[in-house]
């Protein structure tokens, strides 16, 4: 699949790695932006507050699938629904949310783990499919909240649950069903 980050640092950046260990096609664009036209997917994961600003700058994002990263820390802005309603607003295409709730500080040890850990969800339904693949190569196990509709939840799940629990470096999770721990 060939795959654009916009934002390259922990999680932009951390993500590229383990999908090209996956046998993805990465690029990674940063403040200098770029063209996403040859994509199969967008992952959008620059600070919140300026998503708005980075996607002006990028070309060829209109009709992208996109998975939207980005969390509302240190508050939220802004008039949309939610964060991932402001990448759609720009792609006008199926957006994902996802990563948001997964600490990019513990990307190198996710393979390491004895059992997958989680990765929470939503999603448009043209979005499914590509998302839980890419979480998929990522090491984690995908679990599906609901629809695009749900993303504020998951962004105020990552600032007000996750953020909560704060040992050193962060944390994984896991959902599972009995017998499956
Ligand atoms: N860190 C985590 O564990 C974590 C977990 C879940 C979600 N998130 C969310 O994911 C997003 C990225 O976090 P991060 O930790 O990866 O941040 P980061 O390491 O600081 O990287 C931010 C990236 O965004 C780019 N950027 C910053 N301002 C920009 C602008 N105005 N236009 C275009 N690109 C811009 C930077 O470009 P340059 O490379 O040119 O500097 C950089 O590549 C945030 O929304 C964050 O809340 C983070």
């Amino acid at each position: 699949m060939k795959i654009v980050t916009i934002g390259r640092g922990t999680i932009g950046g951390g993500l590229a790695k383990l999908w090209r260990t996956a046998g993805h096609q990465v690029d990674e664009l940063g403040r200098d932006s770029g063209d996403v036209s040859a994509a199969d997917v967008v992952l959008i994961a620059v600070p919140g507050a300026k998503i708005s600003s980075a996607l002006s700058a990028v070309t060829g994002l209109e009709g992208k699938i996109a998975i939207d990263a980005t969390n509302i820390l240190p508050e939220r802005h802004g008039s949309f629904p939610s964060y991932a309603q402001e990448v759609k607003s720009f792609t006008r295409a199926p957006v994902a949310k996802s990563f948001n709730m997964n600490f990019g500080g513990l990307f190198d040890k996710v393979r390491e783990q004895r059992v997958r850990p989680s990765n929470c969800y939503v999603a448009d339904e043209g979005a499914r499919e590509i998302t839980e693949q890419l979480i998929r190569d990522a090491g984690y196990d995908p679990v599906h909240v609901g629809d695009l509709s749900r993303a504020r939840d998951l962004e105020d799940a990552a600032a007000r649950l996750l953020m909560g629990v704060q040992p050193v470096g962060g944390v994984f999770y896991r959902f599972a069903v009995p017998g499956e721990l």
